[in-house]
């Protein structure tokens, strides 16, 4: 069964993820720093600095929410960077930002769905998604629509957490998944249920090699996965 964050509504995961951060969306930056101590941060840069050989000139970031991941792919220099999000709340702040950065000639945000892009077949030159992928409602779905829209040649570069392997990381990560970060996830975003969510979507969500499987089944080549942080976050990257 799919982990959903609304454990006692009808809804399918996709409106019950787009419903929960548009909950939090006012929060989410806030959150997102202080409950990893800035370290998602340092992991977005890493994931970018992986293309800087490629560089790409048209690039998609899916499930871009407030748009961090796009702001650090201009270190690329790209002539154009589209995100899409299907929560208007998070968009809603990812323009407000891009606003006020004076970016928006350059970050395009747009509401879109990862499973059923609005784009043509080999548009963009690079496809990135840093912590969405864990929330698609069909995982496989949604990275072969990524693949469709990518040019052959073309590189994606997804971050999403991962489970620590290795004792004493696998212990104190637990724990602070299951009990400390609940908790001050629910008196910051005033949602209950968003970050007892973000443990269990981790749980449920097939990492390391588990994930390469999936990018290779809809084609991608070359895929490697890249631990950061004893293994709480991974890169995967792969080609078309
Ligand atoms: C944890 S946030 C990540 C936002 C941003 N990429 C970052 O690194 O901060 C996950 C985002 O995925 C979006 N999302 C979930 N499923 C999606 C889908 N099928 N298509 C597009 N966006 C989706 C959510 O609305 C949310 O904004």
């Amino acid at each position: 069964m799919a982990v959903v964050p609304y454990k006692n509504k009808q809804e399918g995961k996709k409106e019950q993820v787009a419903e929960m951060f548009n909950n939090i969306s006012k929060r989410y930056d806030l959150l997102n720093h202080v409950l990893s101590l800035g370290i998602d941060i340092i992991w977005r840069k890493k994931a970018i600095k992986l293309l800087q050989k490629d560089k790409p000139k048209l690039i998609l970031d899916i499930a871009t929410g407030t748009g961090d991941f796009a702001i650090e792919a201009l270190a690329l220099n790209p002539d154009k960077i589209i995100g899409v999000d299907i929560s208007a709340g998070m968009l809603e702040e990812g323009r407000k930002k891009m606003k006020k950065r004076n970016l928006e000639h350059i970050i395009d945000l747009q509401m879109g769905d990862s499973e059923k892009l609005l784009f043509e077949d080999n548009k963009f030159d690079a496809v990135i998604v840093s912590f969405g992928v864990r929330n698609f409602e069909t995982l496989e779905k949604g990275i072969a629509d990524m693949y469709r829209v990518l040019k052959p040649g073309g590189k994606t570069v997804i971050v999403e957490f991962s489970k620590p392997k290795k004792f004493p990381m696998k212990q104190g990560y637990n724990f602070y998944f299951k009990y400390i970060l609940p908790r001050i996830g629910k008196l910051v975003s005033k949602d209950d249920s968003a970050y007892t969510y973000l443990p269990e979507s981790v749980q449920a969500f097939p990492d390391g090699n588990d994930f390469l499987e999936v990018l290779e089944k809809v084609g991608f080549k070359n895929t490697k996965c890249k631990p950061l942080t004893f293994g709480i976050s991974s890169i995967y990257i792969g080609e078309k």
